[in-house]
């Protein structure tokens, strides 16, 4: 209030300052404009009355020079007229002046000497006896001997009188000025500026309290701006941290031994003391792009990021990957570097550029047309093309060179590679830096030694892979396909109990990390915006009593086709379920500038519209595909609704998807049906695991979730939510770095 009061009275002030000057210039001018005008009309009179008088004085002729004197003095504020000679000897004065010029002769004096002085006419304001008088005093020329002067009394002090009337209109007009400007502002303050600071103190009074409250209110942040943004993000941070503390703190007592980002982060701190972290990968955690004038942000389709992305937000430092949005470049500073996450950044983007050629035989070719399919086996050859092959190891030299580059400065770093794109960067690295610990991550199966024999350039990526430390995979099974790959193609000296390879004068150890993601927990992930299966589907001109959720990249491992033909076997198979259960796939495109996946897309397009044709209803259909990049955000409410998620591929590494469903469940209801080719599968036991090959399989699997008790829903839940929750992406990530860790660094002599 104290604050109000001041600015309205530093307001009125100076609106009352301003007034008083402005009438002050008012006046000022006014006074000057009616002078002006007393003079110039006295100038007129004078001129008219000397040439009547002139001629009178010629002839001497005093009674009438009277007569004109007397005529004229009744003039509108003309006080009266005198003629005189220049020593003040009076020939005619008008009546009422007579009395004024005995009683102050000397303004009538000064005013002839003037006159004689100039020999011309003279004006002057004078104060005449206590009465404002204007006096003009022209020559009157009878001869050259005599000379008369003809003077004219007007009375000025109506001129005051104007210019004293301006000021108090003014000072009225500045009152009442400043009382509306005052009594405005005090009501504008305490409706836009008070009460909105008010209802947000209350607001982070109750966010102080840990009262569970809604976003900041939208009307307020007008008057907050980015301070509102800013007071928003760190609510939220105060809330995280707050379910952190009592996450910990339950872990604690309960405890149990949970991996927690703090804890990992702890740990992390532990091995390599303040040395950072770097991860290596093609796909970038955030690409930005541009949507009309505006830049949009995000988070692309990848399991790989959803895995990597906690780690480093926990731990901080600086992932080097591939900038491939079309704003990439206008996001980044000039050493091509960003913090993210956008909303609150925790660790560094460092983005590295390669060219359309580069693009085209690094990942559209080699890895994703060939090392893809080979490792996947899915029935989609591999293509292999030399000059593929020679752009995959220019961007593998490409990344070396920038990842050396960020590792500049930091002794030992701790370097974590991932995935297929990077087979090579292993040994790049180590060959320049032998004291960093380094691991290669493969995200997708590696194949039995039989398959991978087919590659043109085996050897060339083993031995690039060897350079490691660590190689990760996510399932012993992996492990084991790789170790016996190696044994078949290298020479190298294997160890089957430590499960290390011994090549080069360097040893690398192989190891299982079943990757997992940040389980949600229960107190996050109650989202106040769950929407009912109902809503979701009704935007689509659906009516089901059941659903179903798939949610992929459009990949052809990822078992689609084979999906919706399980699903059209159930609906043939139980026609009653016709009209009622419907499938949603999210499906996100991906890798469509390769000819077999935009062949893909169109042939699920396809199949979902065949299917579609055969059963469809009013209102009613059984495949609803959502074919579009979905949010995180967007794909909540859709597992939560559903009753049952399908994860049917043909081979996946292990399929994030899977336990996100899981993960999302806090309800402890819906069901999982997985196939058993999915690395997931081999943790999550407690779903439906099914061959997706097998169409009555699957159709079986739907039918047995959707007849499923919600007891038994639970108690599968629960166990595969346990799962999930103590194996989480902190836990993958502490057993990751721990073991590189662990390792003992052999320094080339
Ligand atoms: C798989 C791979 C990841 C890749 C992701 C998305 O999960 O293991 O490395 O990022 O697919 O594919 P994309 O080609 O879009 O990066």
């Amino acid at each position: 209030m104290k604050i109000t009061l001041r600015l309205i009275f530093y307001l009125v002030s100076v609106i009352a300052v301003a007034a008083i000057g402005f009438s002050f210039w008012q006046a000022h001018q006014e006074g000057l404009r009616l002078k002006n005008e007393l003079e110039r009309r006295a100038s007129v009179i004078a001129d008219s009355l000397k040439e009547s008088i002139e001629p009178l004085l010629s002839r001497n002729s005093p009674e009438s020079i009277k007569r004109i004197v007397n005529k004229f003095s009744n003039r509108e504020r003309l006080i009266g007229v005198s003629v005189c000679d220049l020593e003040g000897n009076l020939l005619a004065v008008s009546a009422n002046l007579e009395l004024f010029l005995n009683e102050s002769p000397k303004a009538l004096q000064d005013s002839l000497q003037e006159v004689a002085r100039l020999n011309s006419e003279y004006g002057e304001f004078v104060d005449f006896g206590g009465r404002l008088v204007h006096m003009y005093s022209i020559p009157l020329a009878a001869d050259e001997s005599s000379i008369h002067v003809l003077t004219l009394f007007h009375d000025r002090s109506y001129i005051t009188e104007r210019v004293g009337r301006i000021w108090i209109n003014s000072f009225w007009r500045a009152l009442i000025q400043s009382l509306l400007v005052g009594l405005t502002t005090l009501v504008l303050i305490y409706l836009s500026v008070m009460t909105p600071i008010k209802r947000t103190t209350d607001w982070i009074r109750r966010l102080r309290r840990g009262e569970l409250v809604e976003e900041i209110d939208p009307r307020h942040r007008v008057l907050l701006g980015p301070l509102a943004g800013e007071i928003s993000k760190m609510a939220k941070s105060l809330g995280l941290a707050r379910i952190a503390a009592e996450e910990e703190a339950r872990l604690r007592q309960s405890s149990e031994s949970l991996w927690t980002a703090e804890r990992l982060k702890e740990f992390v701190k532990v091995k390599f003391g303040d040395r950072p972290l770097f991860a290596v990968s093609n796909r970038e955690p955030y690409m930005h792009f541009k949507k009309g004038k505006e830049i949009e942000c995000i988070v692309p389709a990848s399991g790989l990021v959803t895995a990597i992305e906690p780690v480093l937000r926990a731990c901080g430092g600086t992932w080097i990957a591939q900038g491939s949005g079309t704003a990439d470049r206008e996001t980044v500073d000039r050493h091509d570097k960003l913090r993210v996450p956008p909303e609150e950044p925790q660790y560094v983007l460092r983005r590295v550029w390669v060219t359309k050629e580069e693009e085209n035989g690094f990942y559209h070719g080699f890895a994703n047309e060939g090392l893809w399919p080979l490792c996947h086996i899915a029935h989609t050859r591999p293509i292999f093309r030399a000059g593929d092959w020679a752009q995959y190891e220019a961007v593998n030299k490409k990344f070396a060179e920038a990842v050396l580059e960020e590792l500049e400065g930091s002794k030992e770093p701790c370097v974590l590679i991932q995935d297929y794109h990077f087979a090579l960067l292993p040994r790049l690295i180590k060959s320049k830096r032998p004291d960093a610990r380094v691991a290669i991550f493969w995200h997708i199966p590696w194949p039995n030694p039989e398959s991978f024999g087919i590659c043109p350039w085996q050897k060339e990526i083993l031995g690039g892979m060897l350079g490691a430390d660590i190689i990760g995979f996510h399932t012993q099974f992996h492990c084991n396909n790789f170790m016996e790959t190696v044994d078949r193609i290298l020479e190298s000296r294997i160890d089957y109990e430590h499960l290390t390879v011994h090549q080069a004068n360097h040893t690398t150890w192989v190891k299982s990390f079943p990757i997992s993601i940040n389980f949600a927990g229960t107190s996050s992930s109650k989202a106040a915006n769950d929407e009912s299966r109902e809503s979701l589907l009704a935007k689509y001109g659906i009516q089901a009593r059941f659903m179903g959720v798939g949610v992929d990249r459009l990949d052809y491992t990822k078992g689609i086709l084979e999906r919706f033909r399980g699903i059209e076997n159930f609906l043939e198979s139980n026609p009653s379920y016709i009209g009622k259960f419907t499938f949603v796939e999210l499906g996100a495109p991906s890798r469509t500038a390769i000819p077999r996946y935009a062949e893909f897309v169109a042939e699920i397009e396809n199949e979902a519209l065949r299917i579609n044709e055969r059963f469809k209803a009013k209102n009613w259909q059984p495949i609803l595909l959502l074919k579009k990049h979905h949010s995180h955000k967007e794909i909540q409410p859709f597992y939560k609704a559903a009753d049952l998620c399908l994860v049917t591929s043909l081979h996946d590494g292990m399929n994030l998807v899977a336990k996100e469903f899981v993960s999302s469940r806090d309800d402890e209801a819906g069901v999982l049906i997985l196939s058993k080719f999915t690395g997931a599968s081999r943790e999550l036991s407690d779903s439906l695991i099914i061959n997706p090959y097998d169409a009555v399989e699957t159709a079986e699997a739907i039918k047995t979730a959707l007849m499923m008790t919600a007891e038994e829903q639970g108690e599968r839940m629960r166990s595969m939510r346990e799962i999930v929750k103590e194996r989480n992406i902190y836990k993958w990530a502490s057993d990751l770095v721990g073991e590189l860790a662990r390792i003992r660094l052999v320094r080339p002599v």
